[in-house]
Parts: C-alpha cells; sequence; structure tokens
C-alpha cells in the first residue's frame, strides 16, 4: 500500500524514479510525485499530480535534472486523492520533502498543535506534520531532525526525508511499513519493495522495524531510532528483474494465472520423500516430538489469503486429523481471543506485511503462542516475526488481486498437513497417495489453463449477471468464497457465496433467471447431496455454472476439471474460476490489474 521509491547516485533521477513508480504502482494508484535534487542545486524541485504515474510523467518539465531524488505513489487514508494530497509533502520554505507509507494516529493533535504555531497546512494528508517537525527541529544534522521528529509520532511509517541542506543524503526509516535498501555501484537506491529495485541491483538490505539508515552515493549506515548503530547484512534478491515484467501477457493477472504450473512445481521441489511419503520442512523449527503435542491448528489471514487457510485447516484435519480452524486475521486480533498453549498459531500472507496480521503475530507472540508463517515475500515481516514457518514460493505477484500465491499457499498448507499427518497417523500408503496427487498437479493445472477459450465464452454469457451466487459443501466452500471474492474485486458484480447445504435456510429466496449460481461439485462422497442444490437451484428456474469432474445434467454449463485426490480437489477446482472472473472483468472492460479502492500489501489498520 503506496509505494516509495528513492535514488541518490550519478544518474539523472528523474526517469529512475518514473520507472520505480512504474513498477510500485499496484501498492497504489490515487496519485503521484516526484521530488530531485543535487549536489550542486540550490533547492528541491517537485512534481506531483493526482492519477496514474503516467498522468506525473506527462507533467514533468523536459528541464527537471537531479541526481538525488525520492517519489511515492500513493493510495489514500488521509485526504482524497488529489495533487494537493498527493506525496511528496514539502514545508513552506521548500526545504524538506518528506514521503511516507503508512498512518501517523495522533496527526490531528500535532496538526493543531502546529498550526496554533502559525504552521499553515497545505494538505490533508497525516504525512504534512513530519515534514513541518523536521523542517523545525533546530538539531545540527538531518539524522537528528528526523529522530527527533519521529519521537513525536505514533503510528506506523516507512519514510524517506530529502533536505536541501543535505542534498549529499537521503534518511529513511521504518516502523510497520517496509523499506528496503538497493545497493549499487557508487549508487544507492530506496524503496518500499523491491519490484522497485531489481532492473538496477539485486543487492539489498531489509531494514528492521524501529531502524532507520541514511543513504548516500558510496555508503550507508543504518541505526535505531535511538541512535545505535546497526549492522545490516546485504542479501541477493531471489528474483530476477524479468519476474517483475508482464512477459508477453497483457496484464499481471492473465501472466500469474498461467505461471501456477511452474509456481506449484516450485513449492514442490527438494520437499518430498518417497522414501517415507513424507515431506521436509526444515523452516519449520518444530520437531517430531513437539508436532506430537499440538492440540489445535489455528490459522490467521485476510482476504484470499484467509481462503487459502480455510482450506488449509481442511487438509489438516483430514490428513493430520489434528483440529483446525481459520480465522480472519483482521477480526482474531481485535476479540482478545484466549491463547492456548498446545494450540499451534499459522499466519498465512502472500506480502508478508499486511499490518492485521502481522498485528495478530505480534499479539500472540506477547502472549508466548508459538507461530508459524506462510509467506511468498521472503524476509518480509510476519515471516520474520514467526517463529518458523515456510515459503510459499509463488514468485513476486503483482496484480493486485491474488491468483498464484492462492494456488501456492493452499498446495503449502497440503504439505503441511502431509507432514504432521506422517508423524500423527496418516498410514504410509495415504502419504503415498497424497504425493502421487501433488505430483499430478502441476500438469493438471496446465490441461485447466488449456480450456480457456471456452472458459472466455462462458464468462461472456455470464458477464451480464448483477450478482452471483457461489456454492460448494465442505471442501468446496472456501473454493466458492475464493472465486465470489475474485470476481468481485475485478468485475465489480455482486457476488456472494454461500455453503450449498444453508440455501434452503435462506438464499434460496434469491434465486431466479437473473441471479446465475456457480456451483463446486466435486465428485466425492457428497456429490449426490451437491446434485440435489442444484435441482432445487433448477426448479427456481435459475441458471447454473457448475466446475465438476463430470457433465452435470442440471447445470447450464459445466466445467470439466480434471480428477485428483479429493483432498486436493479445492486447488484444481478454483483455477477455472480464477479464469472466469478474470475474462467476465475484461469483458466488462475492466482495470483488471488495478480494480477500483484496492491495493495490494494493506499496511495500514
Ligand atoms: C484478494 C487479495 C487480498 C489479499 C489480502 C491479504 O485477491 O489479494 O484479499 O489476499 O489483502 O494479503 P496478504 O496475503 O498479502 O496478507
Amino acid at each position: 500500500m503506496c509505494g516509495i521509491v528513492g535514488y541518490i547516485g550519478k544518474r539523472d533521477v528523474a526517469p529512475l524514479l518514473l520507472e520505480g513508480l512504474q513498477r510500485l504502482e499496484y501498492r497504489g494508484y490515487d496519485s503521484a510525485g516526484v521530488v530531485v535534487t543535487s549536489p550542486k542545486a540550490s533547492g528541491l524541485k517537485m512534481v506531483k499530480a493526482k492519477g496514474r504515474v503516467r498522468d506525473l510523467e506527462a507533467r514533468v518539465p523536459k528541464r527537471f535534472a537531479g541526481t538525488t531524488g525520492i517519489a511515492h505513489t500513493r493510495w489514500a487514508t488521509h485526504g482524497a486523492p488529489s495533487d494537493e494530497n498527493a506525496h511528496p509533502h514539502l514545508d513552506a520554505e521548500g526545504k524538506v520533502a518528506v514521503v511516507h507509507n503508512g498512518i501517523i494516529d495522533n496527526a490531528s493533535d500535532l496538526r493543531a498543535k502546529l498550526t496554533a504555531e502559525g504552521v499553515e497546512f497545505l494538505s490533508e494528508t497525516d504525512t504534512e506534520v513530519l515534514t513541518h517537525l523536521i523542517a523545525r527541529s533546530d538539531a545540527d544534522s538531518l539524522e537528528e531532525k528526523v529522530r527527533q521528529s519521529l519521537k513525536l509520532i505514533e503510528g506506523t511509517y516507512g519514510v524517506a526525508v530529502l533536505h536541501a541542506d543535505f542534498p549529499d543524503r537521503i534518511v529513511v526509516a521504518r516502523n510497520g511499513s517496509p523499506v528496503v535498501l538497493g545497493i549499487g555501484e557508487k549508487e544507492m537506491f530506496v524503496a518500499s519493495d523491491v519490484a522497485a529495485l531489481v532492473s538496477h541491483t539485486r543487492q539489498i538490505v531489509t531494514l528492521d522495524d524501529g531502524e532507520m539508515a541514511t543513504i548516500k552515493a558510496d555508503d550507508f549506515r543504518t541505526y535505531t531510532t535511538s541512535g545505535t548503530r546497526t549492522t545490516a547484512e546485504p542479501t541477493t534478491v531471489e528474483w530476477e528483474a524479468e519476474s517483475y515484467d508482464m512477459g508477453g501477457h497483457d496484464t499481471y493477472m492473465h501472466k500469474e494465472i498461467s505461471e501456477q504450473p511452474d509456481a506449484v512445481d516450485r513449492v514442490l521441489r527438494g520437499r518430498i520423500d518417497d522414501r517415507f511419503s513424507t515431506v521436509h520442512l526444515g523452516g519449520l523449527n518444530l520437531d517430531a516430538r513437539e508436532a506430537r503435542t499440538i492440540r489445535r491448528i489455528k490459522i490467521l489471514g485476510c482476504g484470499t489469503s484467509y481462503h487459502a487457510g480455510l482450506i488449509g485447516a481442511g487438509l489438516i484435519e483430514s490428513l493430520a486429523r489434528v483440529p483446525a480452524d481459520a480465522e480472519p486475521a483482521s477480526e482474531f486480533r481485535y476479540r482478545n481471543p484466549v491463547v492456548d498453549p498446545d494450540t499451534l498459531y499459522v499466519a498465512v500472507s502472500q506480502s508478508g506485511e499486511t499490518y492485521d496480521v502481522l498485528a495478530a503475530v505480534q499479539e500472540l507472540k506477547r502472549k508466548g503462542a508459538r507461530v508459524l508463517g506462510v509467506v511468498n515475500v521472503v524476509g518480509s515481516a510476519i515471516a520474520r516475526e514467526a517463529d518458523g514457518g515456510m515459503y510459499v514460493h509463488a514468485g513476486p505477484e503483482v496484480c493486485v488481486v491474488s491468483t498464484k500465491c492462492f494456488t501456492n499457499t493452499v498446495v503449502a498448507f497440503a504439505l503441511l498437513a502431509l507432514h504432521l499427518g506422517r508423524i500423527r497417523d496418516l498410514s504410509v500408503s495415504d502419504g503415498k497417495r497424497i504425493i502421487e496427487g501433488l505430483r499430478k498437479l502441476p500438469e493438471q493445472i496446465s490441461e485447466i489453463l488449456e480450456s480457456e477459450a471456452e472458459i472466455k465464452k462462458l464468462a461472456d454469457q455470464y458477464a451480464d449477471a448483477k450478482s452471483m451466487m457461489f456454492i460448494g459443501r465442505v471442501r468446496g466452500y472456501p473454493v466458492a468464497l475464493e472465486a465470489s471474492l475474485k470476481l468481485k474485486e475485478i468485475s465489480y458484480i455482486h457476488a456472494e457465496a454461500y455453503p450449498a447445504s444453508e440455501l434452503k435456510h435462506g438464499p434460496l429466496a434469491l434465486i431466479e433467471p437473473a441471479l446465475p449460481t456457480v456451483a463446486i461439485v466435486p465428485d466425492d462422497d457428497l456429490l449426490e447431496k451437491n446434485r440435489a442444490a442444484l435441482e432445487e437451484i433448477k426448479a427456481r428456474s435459475g441458471r447454473i455454472l457448475a466446475v465438476a469432474h463430470q457433465e452435470q445434467e442440471k447445470a447450464d454449463h459445466t466445467i470439466v476439471v480434471p480428477k485428483n485426490e479429493p483432498e486436493l480437489d479445492p486447488i484444481l477446482m478454483g483455477i477455472p474460476l480464477q479464469l472466469l472472473a478474470y475474462h467476465t472483468a475484461l469483458s466488462l472492460g475492466r482495470d483488471i490489474d488495478k480494480p477500483r479502492n484496492l491495493a495490494k500489501s494493506v499496511t495500514v489498520e
């Protein structure tokens, strides 16, 4: 949510920053801005604009030279999207520029105090208070000015500060919002996400919460907000720059859906042990004896990751026979949950940054719980906060809506369930059966992706719906939840998901020809029950699109998916529904990678 990028070196900075902003646009896209300077310049030059990065680019004058600068792409929290509310924010003299991700909770109090002291505010943002605090600080160094100002602030931040009197440096700080330094040859970068850096350098340093850094063209140092030096060991980013490109697809969503066979292959790679029909998950930091003492598993995540967690809980219950459930982390953290020492908590997050999930993890750890992370972004805050866990290796996910990461997270849960199951009561033959099923997934996903043209035709037929119902039973219900979320996020068609078993307890009243139903109908022991639900809908003249292992007589259309082990059905049944959402949104002309009102990585409450 919101993207920051900064550069200091010898190159012309504006094009570099604009390119970085393009790569970060998925984190926020309602306004953007850039400020530049250079060692010989007499001040700061700034341009900012409501709209996309391309709107900003159009406003950047031809003569906008500089070799140091910071830039921002915004997703509004305080103050509507406008030119004034766009970052950077400058003080009255135009000497201090601040870009900020996060929320300053005591901004109103600070604003009132500063206003009483005669400061005139130019925007409605919380960030502007920080600019004025830094500008008014009488400390000698920029580091000290920033440090003193941050002490007055309550809330979360990833900030970068440029000061006309200190043009040889950028000062950055992190508390709750990611800040990554990129180390180049006589040049340094800073960003809120490696996506903005990888085309220039893969050597990075990720700041911890409570850490600050000063970057100069040929040097950087890190220290805490109380001034103590810290050691920062650079690491190498796992992914090549091309992994962040669209790779010949029209949208990132399409690219990421298509990548799923390879992504699933990656999450399995090196983890399967055929000799003992199990999997090795070294990062869990959980030995067999500890694993046997777990009495319950509680999975926490938000949105799509929560849905993956629901499927994960089902997998754990059926394969490991440990009671398990999933709950939105955003709810869990506010209800003062009972933290049980025999429960293993699992936090799920693609970005590893989602604030609600991070806050839940921190609360659990304060209360002495053991927390594992199932995370995509390596080294992210949740991954670092957890006691252990597993990476899902989906690769960079740029589209705001999650697809390949959902699939890989569910596969990761299948591995976790198998691992725990084989330590507890799962037989060798069942272990073998699941492993064989997992191995078939990449090819079966490819097979589903080959039916894209037919799914597109179906999407065109259903795109006129004002609302859609998604139903599934037991394993199929989280698939319905996720498919309905995907559809509403990118097509803006209202969609509801219900357990098929609940239809007659109310939602059947909605059924009419204008409300199509998408039904998840696997060939499992609940097939007849699901067919009965289709009968009920048909009897009320409802249109039905089934996702099933064989043609469904009562359905108007059926998308047939290949059969695997019943436990793994949710993985395959979700894939055609990603394509259905995609093509529905496409036929309605939606901006698929950047749906309205949404941004990736929700780092605020
Ligand atoms: C939906 C979607 C969101 C995220 C949610 C959690 O397509 O992407 O619902 O799943 O915001 O994000 P992560 O997984 O990064 O914690």
